[in-house]
């Protein structure tokens, strides 16, 4: 059976550097749960973060419910339904655009939470000013719909802004110190006056934030944080996803079958790239792969220095390379009617057999809570490694969550 494993050790060791860095800069770092809710590894998160960010009440709750702390909501529109139940239970409320803030700002102002100051409310700008490579990923975007275009905002009077005291600013996905604070200079430029009325007094900065990559330049957000909260006397929140799991958690997957067909040998896996890795298609992108051996029955080629997030122990890991690399070539495909469920075109330093496990690395952002039952694969296991090498199976999908899923 397939398996997420996910390192409880290494989400604490991203857990701490962020924590270091919100603590230095002054600011509060909160988990989007939009890249990972699995709840048995935010028992381990949850002691570096100060709350979670949520995209709607699911999130809002599960925040409350197993994490504790701060939560804050932003959502591209709310239902009113949804609005009420948040109003219970968040502490900050972002909209999207100056409409829905017009038809629902009186309800938020009135709510007995509100007027003791339990929960505030803000607005999603749009700086109009992108970093991003990736369309897909890129709220700046032209024709982008997330945020109050920040020349709007400017414009808005007191009137409509009755209520608000924070601004929230998302733009960056996989980035740099730099690529924030030019966002900012150019933000500032447009909503500077506003940021420093007094009625703002928080400033979330979203996601996107690469922190805990190794190249990273925390000094440079730490300045950054502190200046900012210096110069605006605002609050200020970050709330990146993907930084707290980089390196964390591993798909693990068997090889069904090898066959060679039309020039290429492809090897069968039994998972669906589109169904358990489906950012590899959409951002797309090409994810670290090794073969994992126990048997030491014939000489096997030196292990990788690079290993991936999750090592088990008594086993070998031989990293893939590209497929031009070298002699063992292999077009890493799924057992779905999909055509391109392909993870891509790998070598490795020696032939692949039947029943192999493969090692997908980096799995744990944007995997599980982007999973589907699509075309009926078994969906993989979930599996915590805990610090103290305890493997435990968190959660196993059978028969019945497919049926259900339809
Ligand atoms: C509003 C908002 N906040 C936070 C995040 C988390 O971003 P990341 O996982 O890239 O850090 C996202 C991601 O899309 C987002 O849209």
């Amino acid at each position: 059976m397939a398996e997420y494993v996910i390192s409880a050790a290494a989400l604490e060791r991203n857990g701490k550097q962020l924590r270091e860095v919100g603590d230095a800069g002054g600011a509060h770092m909160l988990i989007a749960l939009k890249a990972y809710a699995g709840v048995p590894g935010l028992t381990y998160l949850k002691r570096y973060a100060e709350g979670c960010c949520a995209s709607g009440l699911y999130e809002a709750k599960l925040a409350a419910e197993h994490v504790g702390g701060h939560v804050a909501v932003y959502s591209p529109a709310y239902r009113e339904e949804e609005l009420e139940e948040l109003l219970d239970i968040a502490h900050h409320i972002d909209f999207n655009s100056l409409p829905q803030w017009e038809r629902m700002g009186e309800l938020c102002r009135n709510h007995p939470r509100a007027q003791r100051g339990e929960v505030s409310f803000g607005l999603r700008v749009n700086p109009g000013y992108s970093t991003g490579h990736t369309p897909l990923y890129d709220p700046c975007a032209p024709g982008s719909r997330l945020g109050v275009e920040a020349s709007r905002l400017a414009e808005a009077g007191p009137d409509l802004l009755r209520g608000i005291s924070g601004l929230h600013l998302h733009t960056l996905c996989e980035q740099g110190a730099q690529e924030l604070m030019d966002t900012f200079r150019a933000f500032e430029k447009s909503c500077g006056a506003l940021l420093a009325s007094e009625d703002i007094r928080y400033l979330n900065l979203g996601g996107g934030h690469w922190i805990t990559q190794p190249d990273y330049d925390r000094a440079a957000l730490v300045r950054f944080l502190r200046e900012v909260r210096e110069r605006y006397g605002v609050e200020v929140y970050l709330e990146p996803g993907e930084a707290w799991c980089i390196h964390t958690g591993v798909l693990r997957a068997r090889v069904l079958d090898i066959f060679e067909s039309l020039g290429y040998r492809h090897a069968v896996l039994d998972v669906s790239v589109s169904a358990h890795m489906p950012d590899v298609l959409e951002m797309p992108y090409r994810p670290q792969v090794y073969l994992a051996r126990t048997d030491c029955s014939e000489p096997l080629p030196a292990s990788s220095s690079q290993l991936p997030a999750v090592c088990l122990p008594g086993e070998h890991y031989l990293q893939a390379g590209m497929a031009e690399e070298g002699e063992y070539r292999y077009r890493l495909g799924a057992p779905t009617c999909l055509a391109g469920d392909v993870l891509g075109d790998f070598s490795f330093p020696c032939p692949l057999r039947v029943g192999d496990v493969l090692v997908m690395d980096d799995m744990t952002h944007y995997t599980m809570v982007k999973t589907t039952h699509f075309n009926g694969v078994p969906h993989p296991d979930i599996v915590m490694l805990h610090p103290d090498g305890r493997l435990e199976c968190t959660r196993r999908f059978g028969y019945e969550d497919y049926a259900k899923s339809q």
